[in-house]
Parts: structure tokens; sequence; C-alpha cells
């Protein structure tokens, strides 16, 4: 019988800093939610099925670019790394590296506990010989190993673009966050979205089936659900939008009509046609990503596209 060797550490963000974060947002106008809490189960759930969509490139494009250069990856970073991955709740994309690098160990960390868990004991299960240390955290705020695992060369993998998701400034200050944790010599493997046409983009975000539709609501959902708050999600909208002059996709709930919604306690009144903004997804052409990461104090060692130039994945090193 096989055995899972794993560790499951829980650092997770409070239910208060949710009210808070929430309440702050709302207060704000224009009003928003941060985007990390799409992700309970529900919400990661519609990830995942996001991923599959034929309108979202991303997921299929960047896991054949990986598929096809993980022996390049391999052949540049070597094994016996500490291979982590923050945000990496689904595990989905780290197999395609484990045969080539043979990290002495791997850290998956993300804010969805039960997603995390379940991910990581089916990865433990299929690598017997992988010791796994998931870190149940917000990773976004924290970006602590937890204290028990081993020494190696450390590899950051942050795949899908997340990236996108933090304004430039934030991008930066995170990405410094990282080369801290990882070191001097210390490696970046990152997924990043190349800027293309809008309608390529807009049609990512708000595919055919709705799932991305259904994934934005959830967020109300979620409120409704552990804040005790009364979103009618009836009178609220999908929308995204390729905000071209600041290079993002805007995502946002619209309100149908004018409405008020109860949470702990406080009022929110919203008028017919504002808009809850709920995710800013970044792209950047090459050279740009190359410069924001220089600021964060990696160097570029390589990077690879795909041949239809809709996805980049870029090797750094801590300088
Ligand atoms: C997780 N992140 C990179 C996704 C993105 O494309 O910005 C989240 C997402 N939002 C809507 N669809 C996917």
């Amino acid at each position: 019988m096989k055995t899972a060797n794993i560790q499951f550490h829980d650092l997770h963000a409070t239910r208060d800093e949710f009210i808070d974060d929430v309440i702050q947002g709302l207060t704000q106008r224009p009003a928003s939610i941060p985007p990390k809490y799409f992700y309970d189960a529900k919400g990661s759930r519609f990830f995942d099925a996001i991923t599959e969509l034929p309108e979202y490139y991303q997921t299929r494009t960047e896991i054949d670019i990986l598929k096809r250069y993980a022996p390049d990856i391999a052949k540049q970073v070597g094994t016996g790394s500490l291979l982590v991955e923050p945000g990496g709740g689904s595990c989905a994309k780290v197999h395609i590296l484990l045969e080539g690098l043979q990290p002495r160990a791997y850290v998956p960390m993300d804010i969805s506990h039960d997603h995390l868990r379940i991910a990581a004991e089916e990865l433990a299960l299929a690598y017997p010989w992988l010791e796994i240390h998931a870190a149940c955290t917000d990773y976004t705020k924290e970006m602590a190993l937890p204290p028990t695992v081993p020494h190696g060369t450390h590899v950051a993998f942050f795949p899908g673009s997340s990236i996108g998701n933090f304004n430039p400034d934030d991008a930066i200050n995170f990405l410094q966050s990282v080369a801290e944790l990882l070191g001097s010599g210390g490696y970046l493997l990152i997924g990043v979205d190349l800027k293309k046409d809008r309608s390529i983009l807009e049609a990512a975000y708000d595919d055919a089936a709705g799932v991305t539709a259904q994934f934005n609501l959830n967020l109300l959902e979620r409120i409704n659900r552990e804040l005790k708050a009364d979103f009618d999600l009836s009178r609220w909208e999908h929308k995204a939008l390729y905000n071209e002059s600041l290079g993002r996709i805007e995502m946002h709930l619209v309100s149908q009509l004018e409405q008020e919604v109860h949470i702990n306690q406080k009022k929110f009144i919203f008028n017919q046609g504002e808009t809850i903004h709920t995710e800013n997804s970044y792209k950047y052409a090459v050279d740009e990503f190359i410069n924001l990461a220089k600021k964060a104090d990696f160097h570029s060692v390589r990077y690879w596209v795909d041949e239809n130039h809709l996805f980049s994945v870029h090797l750094f090193r801590v300088a």
C-alpha cells in the first residue's frame, strides 16, 4: 500500500480579516472586494472549471509550454531543491516538473483550506517519494515557510499568471518578498499572460457558458453565507472588460437597480449601474515583465512562449 508523505500546517487568515476587508472595500467608491476571497471551496471549483473552458486559453497553453520545456527547466535548476508554490492549492501543474526536478520537498501554500488539503493528499499518494509540507496561508500577506521544511536550493513556482492579479506596484512588492524567501541564487519559475487582442481577452473572462459569471457572483454568495449578508444575486450582473491603457482585464459586479445591502449590521447603498470591482488581471509583454521583475531583484535566465504568442513562462534568478 502507498503511504502519503505529507504534513499540513494551518496558518489561515481569520474571519475577522474577511469582514474587515469586505466592509472597507464596500465603503469606498468605487467599491471593491479583494479577489483572494473568490477561493472558498465552491469558488475554487468554479475556477477549476474556468481553466477547462475553450475561451480560457491560459491554462492549456501554459501546460503545453511547461511540458515542452520541462527538460530545459530541470537542466537549469538541478535536482534536490525545495520547491515552493504560493497559491498552489490545486497542485495541478507541479506534476509536470516533478520527474525532472526531483525536489527534496514541495511546499504548496494556499488560502483555501479544503482544496489544498485534498489536492496535497492526492499528490502525496501519486508521488510517495516526495516530501510535502502543505501550508494553509494567505501568501499575499505572509510568505514564511513552515519551520520543518528541509534545506535545498529554493525554487518558487508561480504559474497561472496569478501575478497578473496584483497591480504592478504590489506585484513588485510580492516578488520582493518571494526573492527574500528564496535567498540569493534561488529561482523563480513564473507564468505570465501576454498582451493580445481585446476580443480574445474579453471572451476568456466572459465565457459563453457563464462559468466566469458564476465564479464572480459566488463572491456575493460567500459573503451572504459567511458574513450573514443579504445580497440578492439576481440584482447583480457579471461584467468583464479590457482596459487597454492600463493593460488589464477588469471584472466587476454591476448593480441592476438602486438597492440596499446589509452586512454585519451595516447598510450599503448601491445605485443602478454602480459596480463592485472584484478583480484585475494584468497582461504583460515579455520585456515589460522582465523589467518589472528586475525591480524586485530578479534577473532573467530564460523565457518561453507558445507559437501563438498567447502566454509566457519565465525563469528568473535572485541577483
Ligand atoms: C487566478 N487568476 C490568474 C485568474 C486570472 O485569469 O486572472 C483568475 C480568473 N478570473 C477570472 N477568470 C480567471
